[in-house]
């Protein structure tokens, strides 16, 4: 009887130094097909786990319900090259989520409820080389600095979001850039679209299906044209833009000439009506002097 129980204690101390080691480095309810990786992926998680190995390098979370990330989880996560937060509900991402310091090279926040992507969102993510930022319903504001400082940033993809308008500069800062991603967004084509479409027919080659896939809406009517209906021609009048100083001369200007036209006809009007009283007078002087 004696062996056995021995037996058994063995089988139980390595049993549970298994489980040890699992629950050391694996988050309970997520998996780690090697030392490195992490997947929580699908697990209906509404906030990040807790217990995170600190020398993760792959994270995959996607397919949650995870509505934040906290600022500094990139400096608590330093090794962290590969974050997959697909499919989640993101509504917002703090400013300087990503610094200078991070070793991250792809990040996915697609199939999220992000409505803005303000300026330094990602700090100055040298290493960054793929974002993905497509498919948020809600997206319709990106800063013209909200890529600055992605000197390594290849692919960017904001493809089906709610953009009616993006800044030029938020593209032409990226050294970079060999993909982007525009296409299924409501584009408005308008004067502050002229300068995008320009970029786009000069870097058409950076658009994985050209410019065939993009539409925008006339702001007249609403009518939805492909963008390869249009030429540089088609925002020509957006070329004529007024500085400030040629509106205020023409305003100054009608202003004065305003001013010189109620004066001189008020000088007439004088002048009309002296000349009236002037001929009564003479009049009455000869009527007098009939009498
Ligand atoms: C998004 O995640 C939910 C679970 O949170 C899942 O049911 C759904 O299929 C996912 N959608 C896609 C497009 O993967
Ligand atoms: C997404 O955002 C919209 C408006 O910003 C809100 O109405 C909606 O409830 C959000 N959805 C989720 C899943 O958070």
């Amino acid at each position: 009887m004696l062996p056995c129980v021995c037996w058994l204690q063995r089988i139980l101390i390595l049993l549970s130094s298994v489980l040890w080691t699992r629950g050391e480095n694996c988050p309970a309810t997520c998996m780690c097909p090697d030392p490195h990786t992490v997947d929580c992926s699908g697990r209906g998680l509404t906030r990040l786990p807790n217990e995170i190995p600190l020398d993760v390098r792959r994270l995959l979370l996607a397919d949650n319900l995870i509505p934040r990330i906290p600022s500094d989880f990139l400096v608590l996560y330093s090794d962290l090259v590969y974050l997959d937060l697909r499919n989640n509900s993101l509504s917002h991402i703090e400013p300087g989520t990503l610094s200078t310091s991070s070793r991250l090279v792809f990040l996915d926040l697609g199939s999220n409820n992000l409505t803005e992507i303000p300026k330094g969102t990602f700090g100055e993510s040298r290493s960054l080389i793929k974002l993905r930022l497509g498919n948020n319903p809600y997206l319709s504001l990106v800063n013209e600095d909200a890529f600055l400082g992605l000197t390594s940033l290849r692919e960017l993809e904001l493809e089906r979001n709610a953009l009616s308008t993006l800044h030029v500069g938020a593209l032409s800062q990226l050294p970079s850039l060999r993909a982007v991603r525009l296409e299924g967004n409501p584009w408005v084509c308008n004067c502050n679209f002229a300068s995008l479409f320009a970029w786009l027919m000069e870097n058409s080659h950076k658009l994985p299906n050209g410019v065939e896939g993009m539409e925008c809406s006339i702001p007249m009517d609403g009518r939805r044209v492909s963008l390869t209906q249009l030429s540089k021609d088609s925002f020509r009048e957006c070329q004529a833009t007024l500085t400030l100083t040629d509106l205020l001369i023409i305003i100054f200007s009608g202003i004065s000439v305003s001013v010189v036209a109620i004066m001189t006809s008020f000088f007439l009007a004088s002048t009309v009506h002296c000349f009236q009283r002037w001929s009564k007078g003479t009049k009455g002087d000869e009527e007098e002097s009939e009498e």
